[in-house]
């Protein structure tokens, strides 16, 4: 298959939108990371996408919408604090795990009883939707388990020859997935953290819980809140080993475990030891949200063996950026 590569301009969004009426699968630029996309009602249009992406079938996909009208074709009904939710952050990188709507087909919801959804901030994103008329399911464009691309180039490397098109926005603004929703009763659970962060949700729910898959891993047995925790995730090629330390003991750990192909992953060049190669990622939640996948994706292309990363906060937006270097290390963690 070609992958065509569209623009913003009208005439692509309107292509875009015809290869998608047609069942086809069109990558799209979002605020957090491209997304692949499909009519999230059309169950075999849905089925291209996991076999695009080789995902697990059981992981369900995020449904994303251009207007509330339309999230009343995916959702039975809104809990009251999931309206509030909607209304402090939507458009924008919040999704909502909400009971679904029989049209949506289970291949969809990876055989679950309830949907995630989100309506994007993304101006290219709301109007190949709103062009289409239905609802889109869309997954991270990567192949499943590596980093998700925040640039229409690294959708073309996963995916190329794979799916009908790209639409190449620009860069993403965000770079990290939108944080995950679940309501019970008045509280609010977070089952992966994102821009949206724990404060600004308590700001308008009674009671936030982070479930306990953000940060530590999920029983392969068990049933996990969100299907998505039970996979290795977010992943180069090199082996990450993530070191939560001030920065002397993290100099001394990786001057006595460096070898070849080793690399580092520094918050500002100020901290660079002498002789080892590295990337910086910034300094504040924000920059690290921004730049870690592309970052996890340039030392695939140096060819790095290990990859010494400097530990983020997990304050705000840091508890996205932890959790996801802490899935792309497999739960490596070094505590010094
Ligand atoms: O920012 C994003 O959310 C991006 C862009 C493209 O919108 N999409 C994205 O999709 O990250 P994906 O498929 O890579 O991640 C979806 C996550 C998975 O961890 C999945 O388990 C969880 O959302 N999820 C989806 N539906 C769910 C449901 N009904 N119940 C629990 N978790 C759900
Ligand atoms: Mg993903």
């Amino acid at each position: 298959m070609e992958t065509k590569l569209l623009g913003t301009s009208r005439r692509d969004i309107i292509e875009a939108a015809s290869l998608l009426k047609a069942g086809e699968v069109v990558a799209v630029p979002t605020e957090t990371v491209y997304g692949l996309a499909a009519n999230a009602f059309d169950e075999a249009a849905v089925r291209k996408i996991f076999s695009a992406k080789m995902r697990p079938c059981d992981n369900p996909l995020i449904v994303h919408i251009s207007s509330l009208d339309m999230l009343k074709m995916a959702a039975i009904s809104l809990p009251r604090t999931a309206i509030a939710c909607a209304d402090a952050f939507w458009p924008g990188p919040l999704t909502m795990v909400l009971p679904k709507r029989r049209e949506i087909p289970y291949v969809t919801s990876g055989g679950l009883e309830t949907v995630g959804i989100r309506f994007p901030s993304d101006r290219i994103c709301q109007s190949i939707i709103s062009e289409c008329g239905f609802p889109l399911a869309a997954p991270s464009a990567n192949l499943s388990g590596s980093p998700s691309p925040t640039n229409a180039k690294r959708v073309y490397e996963d995916m190329n020859g794979r799916i009908s098109a790209i639409v190449d926005g620009g860069e993403s603004m965000v770079g990290l997935e939108s944080t995950v929703i679940s309501f019970e009763g008045d509280s609010v659970r977070i089952l992966r953290p994102g821009r949206i962060s724990y404060d600004d949700l308590l700001a308008v729910a009674k009671r936030v819980i982070i479930d306990s898959g953000v940060t530590q891993k999920v029983d392969n047995d068990k049933p996990a809140a969100s299907p998505g925790m039970k996979y290795r995730h977010y992943a180069p090629k090199a082996r990450v080993i993530l070191i939560e330390s001030d920065l002397e003991a993290f100099r001394s750990y990786v001057q006595k475990n460096s070898t070849e192909g080793s690399y580092c992953l520094l918050f500002s060049d100020g901290e660079a030891i002498e002789g080892m190669p590295y990337l910086t990622y910034g300094a504040d939640g924000e920059t690290q949200a921004h730049l870690l996948f592309e970052r996890l994706r340039q030392f695939d292309e140096l060819g790095a063996a290990t990859i010494f990363a400097r530990c983020p906060s997990q304050d705000g937006v840091g508890l996205a950026v932890y959790n996801r270097i802490l899935r792309s290390s497999g739960f490596n963690i070094v505590k010094l």
